[in-house]
């Protein structure tokens, strides 16, 4: 049976003693809902994971960081590799943010190799995918999904893919107040978790947990959440205050 999950992008945001605060609360919040549905999971900035990962023990929500480098270790100048990040108490990163691959340049090949080094450091991965509004309008947007996924996890043998959590992001909805609707993002869901059945089999399909992002918020967490194949979110904005966060953590 997969997991229900709902994880916080925190993104470039929050001083380290403004973060250690929302994990707090985010605990908090956590620790007083009854019977929750899903996992908690915060992703934060590097700066941010040893101080937050000290405010999480204990509790239940899990910690991500949100990139690790292409490298294992060396003269990579300002970088942080995936064991430095475990090294953190991290359970999670975040790989393949459409703003990492847009503003940084990461490539499918590039990402294919954080993959790897991610899993090696014993971290699991929330890979994201997902087309821009150009490639939906030109009806490519199917083409996009499939080739981020076959070109970054799909070499992975069964194993090491279970511990590969998707999040589809369609990046006209990022931080623009426009989600897709549930329909739009169902019929994705649903498409990703066909090439996975394809590639690995109908149970490993059944048991992967494919997370929507994209302007999701309280409001709307209820309706997206309800569809077969959505298993929670990957939150950018609405995770950076807690009550917003708790609203959607709660909303299963
Ligand atoms: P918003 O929730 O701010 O749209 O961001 C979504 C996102 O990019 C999560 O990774």
């Amino acid at each position: 049976m997969r997991k229900n999950i709902v994880a916080g992008n925190w993104k470039m945001n929050t001083t380290v003693p403004e973060g250690v605060q929302l994990a707090k609360e985010v605990v908090e919040g956590v620790a007083a809902a009854a019977d929750l549905k899903c996992d908690v999971v915060v992703g934060v900035p590097f700066t941010h994971l040893t101080a937050v990962k000290a405010v999480l023990d204990g509790g239940k929500v899990w910690l991500a960081a949100e990139n690790c480098a292409d490298h294992d270790k060396g003269a990579y100048t300002g970088e942080v590799s995936a064991p430095m990040v475990a090294s953190t108490g991290a359970d999670y990163v975040i790989l393949g943010h459409s703003e990492r691959r847009g503003y940084y340049a990461e490539t499918i090949e590039m990402l294919k190799t954080k993959v790897d080094l991610a899993l090696a450091a014993g971290l699991k991965v929330i890979f994201c995918c997902g087309e821009s509004l150009d490639e939906r309008k030109a009806g490519t947007h199917f083409q996009v999904i499939k080739d981020e996924l076959v070109g970054s996890l799909f070499h992975l043998e069964e194993q090491a893919f279970a511990n590969i959590v998707i999040a589809y992001e369609p990046i006209w909805a990022i931080g623009t107040g426009e989600t897709a609707t549930a329909e739009q993002a169902e019929e994705i869901h649903a498409f990703i978790r066909q090439l996975v059945a394809e590639k690995y089999g109908a149970q490993v399909a059944d048991d992967t947990t494919i997370l929507y992002g994209g302007s999701c918020k309280p409001s709307n967490a209820q309706e997206l959440f309800a569809k077969p194949d959505i298993d929670g979110g990957l939150i950018g904005g609405a995770s950076l205050k807690a009550a917003d966060f708790m609203g959607i953590v709660t909303a299963f």
